[in-house]
């Protein structure tokens, strides 16, 4: 009997894509042999499986994607709270999925996503689909896992970006603020932020106060350091934001240009120091370009254990590395968890130690 195994990217993409798909692809070949397995590409994330918009894949599909970032299928953002919404277009979005399931005729389909296509993976293991799914995201936000793919790449991109801010700012005597990815978590700050020597580091689990970052400004001038580095997580809020009911946070939220309040402390920080402050935002080139070697290998022990899972029918389950093990963990568990950074967390007691100011004291 011939297996056949679909495979759907989802939500942002981010580097180790494409190298954990082929170490999924790769394992069940090696498993299977060409002739008995068929893996079908779906098109442009959840979209494609609504749409039934799909293209049958083939070995050499996966062959020299290892170190691409991207998706060879596309993806697209379809927001779990719509999921079971049915909208002006009339398209029942679960009935459908199933549909295009069930057409093509699948034993398994793979999902490759971060925290909000978890939810959608564990609503369609509800519904009945078999699914197994892989931690994508240069967020490493996913309840369940040590680590996501993704991350280990957005860090080394956005921890060239301080470098590069780094030499400019100390040549210039000038502030500046380094606004990494990251809304809801700030691992990814905090980790590029630490690696980076960033001076300040802005996290969304932590709201400032724009005092304390001038104080540290300040205690560096006074010991003849002219210049500072901000690294600052797109969710850093000050903290009389921070305390606003849910609604007026919100709203505070959204007033500010792109939805950061990147520019604003900028602004306030020049304003109290009478110092020059740049803002830098390195964006999306933080989920681009290649993959590092770590999330290559990385995507690949999860490829492998993704087929080890549908090869013994182990459906409804994320893979996640646990300390130095690759796991199982049941999607019921992963969805709707987020994992934020602890405040009391090594990574954040050691930073403090070397004399890196959170902005909170
Ligand atoms: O979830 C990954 C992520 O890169 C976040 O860090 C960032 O806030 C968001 O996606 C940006 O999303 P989009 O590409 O849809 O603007």
């Amino acid at each position: 009997m011939i297996k056949r195994v679909g495979f759907l990217t989802s939500g942002g993409d981010c580097q180790g894509l494409n190298a954990s798909m082929r170490g999924v692809a790769k394992a069940l070949y090696e498993h299977y042999g060409d002739k008995n397995l068929e893996i079908i590409g779906i098109l442009n994330g959840y979209k494609g499986l609504i749409h039934g918009d799909y293209k049958k894949m083939k070995p050499e599909d996966f062959s020299g994607i290892l170190s691409r970032g991207g998706t060879i299928l596309g993806t697209s953002r379809q927001p779990f709270k719509m999921m079971r919404v049915i909208e002006e277009d009339g398209i029942d979005k679960v009935a459908c999925m199933k549909k295009t399931y069930r057409y093509l005729k699948l034993d398994c389909l793979v999902i490759l996503g971060g925290n909000g296509s978890q939810k959608t993976a564990n609503l369609l293991s509800e519904e009945g689909c078999n699914i197994v799914s892989l931690p994508k995201t240069i967020d490493n936000d996913l309840w369940g896992t040590d680590k996501t793919f993704g991350f280990q790449s957005g860090i080394n991109i956005a921890t060239e970006g301080i470098d590069a801010i780094h030499t400019t700012a100390e040549s210039h005597s000038r502030i500046f603020i380094v606004e990494v990815m990251g809304h809801k978590v700030g691992w990814l700050t905090l980790y590029a932020g630490i690696a980076g020597g960033a001076d300040v580091i802005l996290l969304p689990e932590i709201p400032y106060t724009v005092d304390n970052i001038v104080k540290k400004i300040v205690d560096r001038e006074r010991s003849g350091k002219h210049f500072t580095v901000v690294a600052m997580a797109e969710g850093a809020i000050p903290k009389e934001v921070a305390d606003l009911p849910k609604k007026e946070k919100k709203q505070a939220i959204m007033e500010q240009p792109n939805g950061t309040f990147t520019e604003k402390l900028a602004k306030d920080i020049q304003m109290a120091t009478g110092h020059e402050t740049r803002a830098t935002v390195l964006g999306h080139i933080q989920r681009g370009g290649t993959t590092c070697p770590y999330d290559r290998a990385l995507s690949t022990f999860f490829g492998a254990k993704a087929a080890e899972l549908i090869i013994n029918e182990q459906y409804g389950n994320m893979v996640a590395l646990q300390g130095d093990r690759i796991v199982p963990v049941p999607l019921s568990e992963v969805a709707g968890k987020l994992k934020v950074v602890p405040v009391d967390c090594e990574e954040i007691k050691c930073a403090r130690a070397t004399g890196i100011s959170f902005g909170d004291e």
